[in-house]
């Protein structure tokens, strides 16, 4: 195989694995490699996701499909790293299951570079070392979107029965407090308005301690930087003063995304959460004590083995106490190797297709009247992306709506809007005019 030329980063799963995936771009690049589609690259990434099974079967499929596409366009062979979490857990079975390249880990992704040399030379390598930090090296930042992620903690301790981050991504870490202060200011350099701190735990981030709300008060006075979020957080990691963070900092974003899963402390119980119904619902009262405003996320798992009718009402009825400004919700998926997938219970696939689809009805009438409470506020939005009609905009609202709006604007503009309307998805805003002096 000759050195490769141009390179294509596919990722899947969560934010952490966009993060990483514009890392692997940013590392290719600096090799002279230039950026092409994936019908045309002459290096794949595929960056991977292990949560459920669907999300790690969908590699194996685009793979003989990525073969297919380019061997029907050019005649080309393509050089394929499969990257990310499927490549930790799975590691050297990959090669076995399918014609792969490279086997990089999320720990491990900073040596792409070299084992694209190797694979050119016709050693396929696997690399899932899992050393500390090593990865985060500083790599000169190109212009970025208006809003970007920062991961700041990785890993997780919480080993909840049903998941495999724990084993892909390791134990709980935090980078350097002064090492994450200079790649927002690098950030905000290259562009960036807002950031959202990412971690598997990001409320865990801690420093000689400090917690994440004196890393937020730090991030707060870097000029430029308009909004700070943070995602996802653990209910045992939320400190008071995370919470009081989020009444003294205004660049600190109304939104919260708690996972509580379930409202059954039987369940939760099983799951290992550590945390129980009415600890949670606590925790959301003391947030909205300080931020009544606050916008609540979480994710849910229905079917969990051994779920039953009256447990998963629980969770219906956890979600009428909450009102969700939106939330995710999944089918229990079980997963190699955790504790959850061997209980003998597992609930029908029928049943839980039907919780899901109760639990996501709930979600959803949540949201839309989440959505037109808000109608009539004014606000900032920070606008990302060009919308389908002439001049329209779309951005974000602090409370994490997508908002479209037409004005004469550009993308980046932090705009002054009263949202006018609500749809199933998304608001329209009219621009505030200011009034004359
Ligand atoms: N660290 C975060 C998110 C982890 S993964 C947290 O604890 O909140 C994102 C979500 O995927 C989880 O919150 C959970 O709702 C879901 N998930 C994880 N493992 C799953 C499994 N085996 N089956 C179905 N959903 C799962
Ligand atoms: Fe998975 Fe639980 Fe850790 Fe979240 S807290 S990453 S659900 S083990
Ligand atoms: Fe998926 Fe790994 Fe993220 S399993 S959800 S890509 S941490």
């Amino acid at each position: 195989m000759s050195p490769p030329k141009t390179f294509h980063v596919k990722s899947f799963g969560c934010q952490m694995n966009v993060y990483d995936g514009e890392r692997m771009a940013e590392l290719m690049a600096a090799q002279g490699l230039t950026q092409a589609d994936a019908v045309d690259a002459d290096v794949v990434v595929l960056n991977t996701c292990h949560i459920r099974e669907r999300a790690t079967e969908k590699v194996y499929s685009d793979i003989g499909r990525l073969r297919k596409d380019q061997r029907r366009k050019s005649g080309k062979t393509p050089m394929i790293a499969v990257a990310g979490c499927v490549a930790q857990a799975e590691g050297e079975e990959i090669f076995t299951r399918a014609k792969v390249d490279i086997v990089v880990g999320p720990q491990a992704y900073h040596n792409l570079p070299d084992l694209v040399a190797k694979a050119a030379a016709g050693t396929p390598s696997l690399d899932t070392d899992m050393p500390l930090l090593s990865k985060f090296g500083a790599l000169p930042r190109r212009k970025v979107a208006p809003s970007a992620f920062l991961t700041v903690q990785e890993g997780c301790d919480k080993f909840c029965t049903y998941c495999v981050v724990p084993y892909t991504r390791g134990a709980e870490i935090s980078r350097p407090f002064a090492a994450i202060v200079d790649e927002a200011k690098a950030l905000v350099d290259a562009g960036a308005r807002e950031i959202t701190l990412l971690g598997q735990n990001v409320n865990a981030w801690s420093e000689n301690e400090r917690g994440l709300h004196d890393l937020i008060r730090d991030l707060d006075r870097i000029p430029g930087l308009a909004r700070i979020r943070y995602t996802t957080s653990h209910p045992n990691d939320m400190t008071q003063g995370l919470i009081d963070a989020h009444r003294d900092i205004e660049s600190l974003m109304p939104f919260l995304h708690l996972p509580v899963q379930s409202g059954s402390d039987r369940v939760l119980k099983a799951m290992n959460r550590s945390h129980t119904r009415d600890s949670y619902l606590r925790l959301l009262d003391r947030v909205r004590e300080v931020r009544p405003d606050i916008a609540l996320s979480g994710d849910f798992i229905v079917g969990f083995p051994g779920e039953t009718d009256a447990e998963f009402e629980d969770t219906l009825s956890l979600v009428d106490a909450v009102g969700y400004a939106q939330a995710y919700s999944f089918k229990y998926s079980p997963r190699p190797g955790t504790p959850a997938a061997s209980i003998v219970e597992q609930v029908p696939e029928s049943v839980m297709d039907e919780r899901l689809q109760r639990l996501q009805a709930a979600l959803n009438r949540d949201q839309h009247a989440f959505n037109a409470a808000t109608v009539g506020r004014t606000c900032t939005v920070l606008l990302e992306r060009a919308g389908k009609l002439p001049g329209q905009l779309i951005g974000k609202s602090p409370w994490l709506q997508s908002v479209h709006l037409i004005g004469n604007h550009a993308i980046g503009d932090l705009v002054e809007v009263t949202l006018a309307a609500a749809g199933p998805n998304s608001l329209t805003g009219t621009e505030r005019i200011a009034e004359a002096a």
